[in-house]
């Protein structure tokens, strides 16, 4: 069988870069349908771009605070992008406001993961909205972005259980191995072309042995016993 040819991704990440390093992971696949062609970093410490290097991927520190504007650091961005022949882009940790013009640029190629089941519990501090909400499950999704922060079409999601005593702490650690899991397939599936921008909603082309495990239902709490 012929393979197509893989898509040429860039990560942006700000900081530890733990989903990158699950993308960069799960590329090294020889059938995984993309490859990290870039990882790009606008904090220039940040460890995952250390991390990124070490592993002899093309990296690019963009210090964002270099720039007088948003559209002068996203113009930068786009040339960089453009001269790496970059397909799709994705959102790792990646904590910078990007203006309406540039997301519409990469509409239906851009994508972001978020700590929580959207659309609960946008922007920072989720796992603190989890626990304050009272919520009993949680998890992550990943999202085409959109000018609306953590507001575009959702493309897959994973839940967990929130425990008694979870902290955020805790709760963000349980939420993470599930992203880890979640962005890899996700981002296969955008790169196969079996989930696509359609507009308000994602039309997810489904394949054979994919889909939802239907069996499954999460319930948290559990019934400690077998009845109610
Ligand atoms: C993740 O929880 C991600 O969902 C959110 O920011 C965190 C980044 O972690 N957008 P890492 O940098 O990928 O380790």
């Amino acid at each position: 069988m012929i393979q197509a040819r893989k898509k040429r991704v860039a990560v942006l990440i700000s900081g530890r870069g733990s989903n990158m390093q699950a993308l960069v992971e799960a590329a090294r696949a020889p059938d995984y349908p993309a490859e990290i062609a870039l990882v790009v970093s606008n904090r220039p410490e940040a460890p995952g771009l250390a991390w990124a290097k070490a592993q002899g991927l093309a990296t690019l520190a963009l210090n964002h605070k270099l720039y007088e504007s948003r559209e002068h650091f996203e113009g930068q961005l786009q040339s960089v992008l453009e001269l790496s022949r970059i397909d799709l882009v994705a959102l790792a940790g990646f904590l910078r406001l990007m203006t309406a013009p540039f997301v519409e640029r990469w509409q239906g190629r851009m994508i972001n993961i978020h700590p929580s089941l959207l659309p609960a519990f946008k922007g920072l501090h989720t796992h603190e909205q989890a626990l304050a909400a009272g919520v009993r499950i949680s998890g992550c999704t990943v999202h085409f972005v959109t000018p609306e922060m953590d507001g575009g079409p959702i493309i897959a999601q994973a839940a967990v259980p929130v425990l008694p005593d979870d902290t955020p702490e805790t709760l963000a650690d349980r939420v993470l191995a599930a992203e880890h899991k979640l962005y890899p397939t996700a981002l296969a599936r955008v790169a196969r072309d079996q989930a696509a921008w359609t507009g308000d909603v994602v039309s997810v082309q489904l394949v054979e042995n994919a889909g939802v495990n239907q069996e499954q239902a999460l319930f948290s709490p559990w019934p400690p016993r077998a009845g109610y």
